[in-house]
């Protein structure tokens, strides 16, 4: 059984490359390396092109015929909310063009089983402690926004050719499995706060009048390799033979502040943080937490790691 893994040479494709490697499953990755790095999934076969182009199709379909593709892991795809914001036409080309090249080829190569990297932020600014997958999705940016398009999407194919689809919704995603996988990006707030004491700068919280009950932010953080393992899960639940399309919540059920996560950084590299309130940022809800009980009781699966071990790993 080979898997056709997407954005395999990124952060998170890579930690769900070595897994599915370790697993047994043989896996070919598509990467347009602008973002990805194929020095960290070494010893992968990897090929590079632009998923949204027009010729993708044809070229996944190519893959998908010659190596026997069972299975396909789309991680690819643009995760920044501000630049979705800034540049939302090219967002939509990006992550929904993308996703009609893939289930084209898909379906022309009869290839039947898709886990789809989604996002919590398809939820938008959900007034609840905490959410399940049957909350009303309302996303509030071009980047939710097309996650939430690409699940039509697929859940569409599901309805007309029998594509079988786990979309997993990804909370806040951090820490490492390996060491030489560590995000890179610096772009949300574990990586952020490490960079600044690197930098001898103060980290930046925005907002500290939220009504919780430090005033800051709470997410619910989750290891990129609990994360990881989810995928394999949704692989093998995938064979089940009365699955179709299902959507699941990829997070602990636990949430952390800003403030929570700036102090167990700071307990763990043994030096006192004192961050900057900034004012809020546009779009943050108050609160983001995720009901897990439909993963853990479908999948089996459950996060192994909390909050001090995802802050130890990304050090
Ligand atoms: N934050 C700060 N200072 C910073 C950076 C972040 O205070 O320098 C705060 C944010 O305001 C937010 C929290 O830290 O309250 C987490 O922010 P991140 O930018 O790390 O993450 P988000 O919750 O905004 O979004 C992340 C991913 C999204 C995904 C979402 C799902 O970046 O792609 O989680 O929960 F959709």
């Amino acid at each position: 059984m080979t898997v056709l893994l997407t954005g395999g040479a990124g952060y998170i494709g890579a930690h769900v490359a070595r897994l599915l490697k370790e697993r047994d499953f043989d896996v070919v990755v598509v990467d347009d390396l602008t973002t990805g790095d194929s020095e960290r999934i070494a010893g992968t076969d990897v090929v590079s092109f632009d998923l949204s182009a027009d010729a993708a199709a044809n070229d996944l379909s190519q893959i998908m015929k010659s190596r026997d593709i069972t299975s396909v892991v789309h991680v690819a795809g643009k995760k920044q909310v501000g630049e979705s914001v800034n540049n939302p036409t090219w967002y939509y080309r990006q992550n929904v063009h993308s996703m009609t090249n893939l289930l084209t080829a898909m379906q022309v190569n009869c290839v039947e089983r898709l886990v789809f990297s989604s996002s919590a932020a398809v939820y938008g600014m959900p007034d609840v402690e905490e959410v399940d997958e049957r909350v009303e999705c309302s996303p509030i940016n071009p980047y939710g926004q097309s996650k939430l398009v690409c699940e039509w999407m697929s859940r569409n194919a599901a309805l007309a050719w029998g594509l079988r689809v786990a979309n997993l919704r990804y909370f806040n995603v951090a820490g490492s499995g390996w060491s030489e996988l560590k995000d890179p990006s610096a772009l949300n707030l574990i990586p952020i706060v490490l960079k600044s004491l690197v930098e001898h700068r103060q980290p930046v919280v925005f907002g500290s009048n939220y009504p919780t009950p430090d005033g800051t932010c709470i997410r619910d953080y989750v290891h990129v390799l609990d994360l990881a393992a989810a995928h394999i899960d949704a692989l093998e639940y995938l064979d089940r033979p009365d699955r179709s399309y299902d959507t699941f919540n990829v997070g602990t059920g636990t949430g952390a502040s800003v403030y929570e996560v700036v102090n167990t950084i700071s307990s763990h590299v043994g030096r006192k943080i004192q961050p900057v309130v900034d004012g809020r940022r546009a779009g943050d809800p108050a609160r983001l937490i995720a009901n897990v009980a439909r993963i853990q009781n479908e999948l089996g699966w459950k996060a192994s790691y909390g909050l001090s071990e995802i802050i130890s790993s990304a050090i």
